[in-house]
């Protein structure tokens, strides 16, 4: 089964082969926005896939035209909704589908705000740990 690992959040995700990034952000607690519910209509579930890119899916027309409209696009940007996982990968999810998770799901923000803010400093300190 592919592992699906959220940087940021340091989530990671066993799913079937064939899972959206999107589905694997639902099962694993990662915040994710998905205002149009995955019919690749809105970009608000745009993300990095910064490890495994080739072992996800192939990028359809529709998913390039959806994510011109999305900031910060990357070579390895993927609408979470779209791109399925055919192996192991490293996912970011953008700032941009961060602010969407915020915005939707208002009583889970404090939590996730935190979470992430975790990390960060847990980043921090390993970086400023000599010998680690
Ligand atoms: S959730 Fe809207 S494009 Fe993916």
């Amino acid at each position: 089964m592919p592992k699906v690992r959220f940087l940021k959040e340091r989530l990671e995700v066993d799913v079937p082969d064939g899972t959206t990034i999107l589905q694997a952000a639902v099962k694993a607690g990662a915040p994710e926005g998905d205002r149009c519910g995955g019919v690749c209509a809105c970009s608000t579930c745009h993300v990095y896939v910064v490890k495994g890119f080739d072992d996800t899916s192939e990028i359809e027309d529709e998913e390039f035209d959806i994510l011109d409209k999305a900031f910060d696009v990357r070579m390895e940007s993927r609408l979470g909704c779209q791109a399925k996982i055919h192996g192991d990968v490293d996912v970011v999810i953008s700032d941009e589908s961060f602010q969407a998770f915020l915005d939707e799901h208002p009583d889970d923000a404090e939590k996730a705000r935190a979470q992430r803010a975790a990390v960060a400093d847990a980043a921090a300190l390993d970086a400023d740990t000599p010998g680690e």
